[in-house]
């Protein structure tokens, strides 16, 4: 055989085997495609081998060097097709996309215990008609101080005891503090609207104290305040048992000690008391804040007139409450945000 005729045949089988190893739908396809093309005994790619021997000398190097690549080009071809029906096999065997399935859930956070604290706090006093008012964190003196019946020679005023701003307000040139109570707003509702009034206002409020497990730079309170004809202490304390109770349960018990403001005469410090089941069912005292009768110096500094009505108002911390409430003994949990600690309210 001529080499030339040789080649041919060589260069159409290659073709050939290509092509329908290509188009091998699956394995009995494709091994039977093997078989045609590159079969031990009568392989299509064995018959023309046997033809190397007719070739003339002097062209069987290029003969047999061209019968070598034609037979790795079929068998590479082999390869692919192998590979391209296990490809397609462990595809189909994977489970199908159902679109239909709901997504992964994303963790969804929450609100975090304090702000809980004053959406329930909120909600209880609503309940006894108590509807929410608001006033500014950066005050003047006069609604921090002195409408509030608290002279410039009081010890609260001490610049040390307050984070005075290091600038003036704008309109009056008067120094500005961050709140340290939210009497303020008291003063606020009471210059705004005519009595009767019944308020309460939960906020921030600032004072350079250092940290500890009861104390806080920054601190929430929420401000209670109610003005009508012929309310007595006895109301006082009526709202805040009730108060107690509705958020801490029916254990709770609470205690007047005699004390001073000067925005209220008399004046009380409120305990809330409770079984310590830590510490045997023992009964156990804790500070809530102040309360008090409106002075009447206060009713007349915004023009009300203190002989037509009375009231009272009272200051009680939010962080307290709700550490008491929690059974978390340490306040400053509540400030460094670590999820762990969060995620339990
Ligand atoms: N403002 C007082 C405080 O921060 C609490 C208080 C409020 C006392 C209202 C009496 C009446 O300590």
């Amino acid at each position: 055989m001529a080499l030339a005729e040789f080649l041919a045949e060589l260069e159409s089988l290659e073709a050939a085997a290509r092509q329908s190893l290509a188009a091998a739908a699956d394995a009995s396809a494709l091994e039977a495609a093997r078989v045609e093309f590159l079969g031990a005994k009568s392989g299509r790619l064995k018959s023309v081998q046997k033809q190397l021997g007719t070739i003339p000398g002097p062209d069987k190097p290029a003969a047999g060097k061209r019968f070598n690549e034609a037979k790795l080009a079929i068998e590479a071809a082999l390869t692919m097709a192998q590979e391209r029906l296990e490809r397609s096999a462990t595809q189909a065997a994977a489970a199908p996309f159902d679109p239909t399935l709901p997504g992964p859930r994303p963790r969804l956070g929450h609100l975090h215990p304090l702000t809980q604290t004053i959406e329930e706090l909120k909600d209880i006093m609503g309940r006894l008609g108590f509807t929410v008012a608001t006033g500014p964190e950066i005050e003047d003196e006069r609604h921090n101080f002195e409408a509030l019946n608290i002279p410039a020679s009081h010890p609260a005023r001490d610049p040390l005891e307050n984070f005075y701003l290091s600038v003036a307000g704008v309109a009056t040139g008067e120094p500005l503090l961050l709140r340290s109570q939210t009497s303020t707003v008291q003063i606020r509702v009471m210059e705004s609207t005519p009595p009767p009034v019944r308020i309460i206002s939960l906020g921030r409020v600032y004072r350079p104290d250092t940290a500890d497990a009861t104390h806080y730079p920054m601190f929430h309170q929420i401000e209670g305040l109610l003005i009508d004809r012929k309310v007595t202490m006895a109301d006082l304390k009526s709202v805040l048992r009730l108060f107690a109770s509705s958020f801490l349960g029916g254990d709770v018990h609470i205690r007047f000690r005699p004390s001073f403001f000067p925005f209220t005469e008399p004046s009380v410090e409120v305990d809330m008391s409770w079984h310590d089941t830590h510490a045997g069912g023992a009964i156990r005292w804790i500070e809530m804040g102040g309360a008090g009768m409106v002075d009447p110096h206060v009713l007349r500094a915004v023009g009300y007139d203190p002989e037509e009505v009375t009231g009272f108002a009272f200051g009680l911390g939010v962080e307290r409450v709700c550490a008491r409430r929690h059974g978390v003994s340490d306040i400053r949990e509540f400030y460094r945000n670590d999820v762990r600690f969060l995620h339990q309210f």
